[in-house]
């Protein structure tokens, strides 16, 4: 027992951690010493990281996680399942189960995430069908995120207005991923068999067919929200574009509301399908800045404003930031008007290939193309996903951001000065988000009212600055 012990400590450097209940998917379950589903993802193929690799190791017959419907459910989490209770399989129980609150005595919870920053939520997702087989990555969609996980091992999620599961089971999983600062990129998946109870009879179906894959939103008023899936990020068949050491994260930074995800069923998905009139393109006026004329926007159906290297740019309305292709090296560059500074750059992969030409395609990519027309650099993940014409504004904030014709956010770029990791995982939900219940679909307003709300907050948000 002295050596358990001593090994738990050593190891707690890292970050594992998982959820643990008879309703999972376990091919260790005799053991309950056992940390296999606190194992990390990451570099794995896709027969090794899905499920865990653990499809062929479901839990005993009727045996299911309960999801009340509009309430919560308890779980416990740790690095290791002797730390949970008998019914988790565990024999020493949770030690510490509601600490930190202040963040303390995590080093010795087993929690394995000893640092405030190291974590920055965890989510529960749902797949609407019984046979663990026939469930694919879109057939999950995340229902209930807890934005400071994991930082207790007893945690509660609350739960929406889930319908009912076919034939009395549904397919449910435990996602995280830590921040990089943690010092590795890696993601976390525990399948479980679950059940919703309490379910309304009249409750509406999750909108799983129109279910996305989340991207990062630093404008709270433009988070593509309602149905996502979880974020599958580090081993093959990802979904996630984020480079290493740039995590994607359950938290507002991805417009992930915190608790219930109100906003994935049929009737309250904001998300109508319908083209929306595009925003006019704002301009920068200011002559001293020698920018006037620049517009702000690159758009598909508009090949005169794609980007050649050697003096075209986009120019943010308010002047401060502009968006040229660098001569010479081909590089995207977003710079800082006052400063000089690149905040992102987006690098071609071969220099010397001049003109190079930045151009937004109808299928929602962009490209970076050489003399000869080979590709130079490209987004990721953005082909194919979401409605043309599509456009790519530089905005007030010194931001590359690709929308397409329903106003989603497709593909942002990051900051090189790692604004997202200095987002706390606690940061209160924008009130811009609302709660998920208000829906495009089934409120009463008009467009107009919505509108005008909407920019009331925004109002309201501008005047704390
Ligand atoms: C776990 O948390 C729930 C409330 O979320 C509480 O009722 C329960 O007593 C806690 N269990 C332990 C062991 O602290
Ligand atoms: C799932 O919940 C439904 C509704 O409460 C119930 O009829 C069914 O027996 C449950 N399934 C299991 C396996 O417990
Ligand atoms: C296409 O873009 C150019 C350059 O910004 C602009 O002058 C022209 O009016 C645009 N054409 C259409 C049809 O929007
Ligand atoms: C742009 O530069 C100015 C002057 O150094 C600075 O105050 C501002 O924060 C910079 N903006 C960004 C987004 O870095």
């Amino acid at each position: 027992m002295r050596t358990l012990v001593l090994l738990l400590v050593v190891t707690s450097v890292l970050s594992h951690c998982t959820f643990w209940h008879p309703s999972t998917f376990d091919c260790d379950r005799a053991n309950g010493n056992s940390d296999n589903l606190a194992q990390p993802l990451q570099d794995y193929t896709f027969d090794q990281w899905w499920w865990h690799g653990n499809l062929k190791c479901p839990p005993a017959d009727g045996v299911v996680f309960n999801l009340p419907a509009n309430g919560e459910a308890v779980v416990e989490l740790s690095s290791n399942k002797a730390f949970t209770s008998d019914y988790c399989g565990g024999y020493r129980g949770m030690n510490f189960p509601n600490t930190p609150e202040p963040w303390a005595g995590n080093e010795l919870s087993n929690i394995h995430a000893v640092n405030r920053e190291d974590v920055a939520g965890c989510a529960f997702a749902i797949a609407y069908k019984s046979d663990p087989y026939q469930v694919q990555p879109s057939d999950f969609v995340v229902f209930s995120v807890v934005h400071d996980c994991i930082a207790r091992q007893n945690q509660s999620f609350s739960i929406p207005n889930l319908p009912a599961c076919p034939n009395g089971k549904c397919m449910c999983s435990w996602f995280w991923i830590h921040k990089s600062i943690g010092g590795t990129d890696q993601m976390y998946m525990t399948p479980f068999v679950c059940n919703v109870t309490n379910a309304k009879s009249d409750a509406a179906a999750v909108d799983v067919a129109n279910a996305q894959p989340p991207r990062k939103c630093y404008d709270p008023s433009s988070c593509t929200m309602g149905p996502r899936n979880p974020m599958y990020w580090k081993n093959e068949r990802p979904n996630m574009p984020e480079e290493g050491h740039r995590a994607p994260t359950y938290s507002t930074v991805y417009g992930w509301r915190e608790g219930a995800q109100k906003d994935i069923f049929v009737n309250t998905n904001p998300y109508t399908y319908a083209s929306k009139s595009t925003p006019v393109e704002r301009k920068c006026i200011d002559a001293k800045l020698n920018t006037e004329g620049y517009g702000s926007r690159i758009r598909s159906d508009n090949t005169s404003t794609f980007l050649v290297d050697g003096g075209a740019a986009i120019v943010s309305p308010n002047c401060q930031y502009i968006c040229y292709v660098e001569a010479n090296s081909g590089s995207i560059m977003v710079v800082n008007q006052t400063d000089g500074n690149a905040l992102w750059y987006g690098s071609a992969q071969t220099r010397g290939l001049s003109p190079y030409t930045l151009k937004v395609l109808p299928d929602g990519q962009v490209n970076n193309y050489d003399k000869s027309g080979n590709i130079q650099w490209s987004t990721p993940m953005t082909q194919g996903v979401g409605v043309g014409p599509y456009r790519l504004d530089i905005t007030d904030g010194g931001q590359l951001v690709l929308s397409d014709a329903l106003g989603r956010n497709r593909w942002e770029n990051y900051f090189f000065d790692d604004r997202e990791n200095k987002f706390l995982s606690t940061s209160p939900d924008p009130a811009v988000w609302g709660n998920g219940d208000a829906t495009i679909h089934t409120v009463g307003h008009s467009d107009a009212s919505i509108i005008i709300a909407g920019w009331a907050m925004v109002l309201i948000a501008l005047s704390f600055f």
